[in-house]
């Protein structure tokens, strides 16, 4: 891991009107410290198996949560200019992210209103326009059908009426958050609410995008457990990310269905007995994850550096995909700011794959066995208990009435 660059926490705090929380924080991961205490749930809390590995119950979920809920699909960085474009596959759905020359962001389904090619492979980049490869049909990035090749052969259509179909979509505090059912509507604020204020502090705009990959991880919901509770940092994490946070204890803000997790710094021990004005900024002792519901978490801030996980379940229960960016805050350009920045992503990736997931596929692979015996999740894991309860909660109501 690379030197924590106390210039720019200082930067990061000092900027922020958060100042005040942040201290509030580094108090209540202290008071935990030294008590040898966590945030915790009332109780503890049964699942079933059949929630983890049920097919059916998986597609109905997986409808409900991810094509009916705004997913945040990239970052706003990821379209820096005009005319650029995101590509992807969402789940099963192909979706075209555009910016237009007034830098409005656009959603439109992949699929060419002709007959049904992808208007744009994946990735991202900058184009003009988009050509369809079957037969040329082109669209702009307001998904506007401005050209068909051999136009006067084809017959007469009504332009206007084949353009591609949109997805709602709306940016904020640098994400691009998207519906994957066409036709349906969401209101940003509404769903995002106060969580929108803690996101904006992270100015996720301003920083670098280093890296970008993507994982296969086990089942949406055993992925999804491993970001939401610091009970396996210790024991899993020994030579990662656990090297610098402290086991088991979390301090947890709840916004809606989604979460902020605060996890304790080794470095508190350096605050026991000292004044506060001797306290170093709140980010040398503590570390944020912001998790978006249903599959973003935002590991942001360790130093100079933050990683971005979106995790997508794909057609089986058993296994997602995670797409993994990691930023830096500026673009790193001297060998030291490279090599720093490529160990954090060398950390993240390692600590992801090589424990979080490899664990979770072998989880994946056994939980057949516990039959119809239930998991259980602590009172010392109250972040986990809050995700499974929104998923009841969201199954538990139709339509979109969040
Ligand atoms: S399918 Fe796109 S132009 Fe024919
Ligand atoms: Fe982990």
């Amino acid at each position: 891991m690379g030197g924590i660059s106390k210039e720019t926490n200082k930067k990061l705090i000092k900027n922020s009107p958060h100042s005040d929380e942040m201290l509030t924080l580094v108090r209540r991961a202290l008071a935990h410290y030294e008590n040898k205490t966590t945030d915790q749930a009332p109780e503890v809390m049964p699942n079933s198996i059949d929630a983890y590995i049920n097919e059916t119950r998986y597609k109905e979920e997986v409808e409900r949560i991810f094509k009916h809920l705004p997913l945040a699909l990239c970052l706003s960085s990821e379209l820096p200019e005009e005319n650029s474009y995101r590509s992807m596959n969402v789940i099963d759905t192909p979706v075209l992210i555009t910016k237009d020359k007034n830098h409005k962001i656009r959603a439109f389904l992949n699929v060419c209103r002709h007959r049904g090619s992808k208007v744009c492979e994946e990735g991202s980049g900058v184009k003009r326009n988009f050509i369809c490869p079957y037969h040329a049909w082109t669209y702009d990035h307001q998904g506007k059908l401005v050209g068909m090749y051999g136009e006067k052969t084809f017959g007469e259509i009504q332009k206007e009426e084949f353009g591609l179909i949109e997805l709602e979509c709306a940016e904020r505090s640098g994400l691009v958050w998207v519906m994957l059912s066409p036709g349906e509507t969401f209101d940003i604020d509404q769903w995002l609410g106060d969580f929108t204020d803690e996101l904006e502090t992270l100015n996720l705009k301003e920083w670098h995008i280093h890296e970008q990959r993507e994982l296969v991880g086990p089942g949406w919901k055993v992925a999804l457990d491993g970001y939401l509770e610091a009970y396996h940092h210790n024991q899993l994490h020994g030579d990662t990310v656990g090297k610098h946070t402290v086991g088991n204890l979390l301090v947890l803000d709840t916004y809606g269905p989604h979460q902020r997790l605060t996890f304790g710094r080794k470095s508190l021990k350096d605050l026991i007995g000292k004044p506060e004005s001797e306290w170093d900024s709140p980010l040398e002792n503590i570390r944020l994850i912001h998790s978006g519901f249903p599959n973003l978490s935002i590991s942001g801030v360790l130093g100079d550096h933050c990683l971005v996980s979106q995790i997508f379940p794909t057609a089986s229960p058993n296994r997602t995909i995670t797409r993994q960016t990691i930023l830096s805050a500026k673009e790193p350009k001297t060998p030291e700011e490279i090599a720093n920045t490529n160990e954090f992503s060398e950390m993240v990736r390692q600590a992801v794959v090589d424990e979080d997931y490899k664990i979770g596929l072998e989880i994946q692979d056994n939980i057949s066995h516990l039959g119809s015996n239930n998991f259980i999740y602590g009172k010392n894991e109250p972040a986990v208990q809050n995700y499974h309860s929104w998923i009841k909660d969201f199954m538990s109501k139709n339509g979109t009435d969040w």
